[in-house]
């Protein structure tokens, strides 16, 4: 399959910054009921006081509202230079940019800073290099890792397949560069297993499921 560079992935979340969901209205986000299951998981294991490392953080909502949710600061991270600066202006809105820092960079090459807790939303499948963005980024997690992803096992680890391929011939046929990938759920269990972290708790939602896992 096509192996998209980080100018495909900056430009195919560049050219999308503006194309969703008024920051405002946060269920007509993508991703929003998921995101909902995340932030319930993360304040089941507590997050007041604590610093975050979003990877692939967009628009920089989540990283907000897990500083509403208690976070100390937050730190996201994302090869989108659009998305990093719209994250940054609503910091600014917000009064936040003291407490929220947004650099522009890729979580899997780049020298991650070390936080308590490192979450990833809907971002493993934009990356086809699943084992360095594990390796970057559980080196750079404290006690807290959390993420959603696409179900790779089961029925709807089937579902998702078909979709992505579809998702995918588009692209191709748009002559985009970008491409969606489903890895295997295993692999992070296994890497993060190896770490010494260990499930907290899982959410499944259609083709999609959320985990924190605590060290
Ligand atoms: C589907 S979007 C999700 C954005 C945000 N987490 C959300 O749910 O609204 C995936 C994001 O991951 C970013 N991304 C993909 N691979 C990345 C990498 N290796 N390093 C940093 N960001 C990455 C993309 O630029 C994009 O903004």
């Amino acid at each position: 399959m096509t192996r998209p560079t980080e100018g495909d992935i900056a430009k195919h979340f560049d050219d999308g910054v503006d194309c969703c969901a008024p920051r405002r209205d946060a269920s007509k986000r993508p991703g929003f009921a998921l995101v909902k299951l995340l932030r319930r998981q993360l304040a089941d294991v507590g997050l007041a006081g604590r610093s975050v490392l979003e990877l692939g953080c967009g628009r920089g909502e989540l990283s907000l509202d897990l500083i509403h949710d208690g976070a100390a600061s937050v730190t996201g991270i994302d090869l989108s230079p659009d998305a990093i600066e719209y994250a940054r202006r609503t910091a600014a809105e917000d009064g936040l940019s003291e407490r929220a820092d947004f650099r522009a960079g890729n979580a899997a090459t780049t020298s991650l800073p070390s936080r308590d807790v490192v979450v990833h939303h809907r971002v493993i499948c934009c990356y086809h290099d699943v084992d360095a963005f594990l390796a970057a980024s559980i080196g750079a997690a404290g006690s807290i890792y959390a993420f959603s992803m696409p179900r790779s096992r089961g029925i709807w680890g089937i579902g998702v397949r078909v979709a992505l391929k579809l998702e995918n011939l588009t692209h191709s046929i748009k002559r985009r560069g970008f491409r969606a990938f489903v890895h295997d759920e295993r692999v992070v269990h296994s890497a993060l297993s190896r770490a010494g972290f260990h499930l907290k708790s899982r959410s499944d939602r259609g083709g999609w499921f959320a985990a924190v896992y605590v060290s």
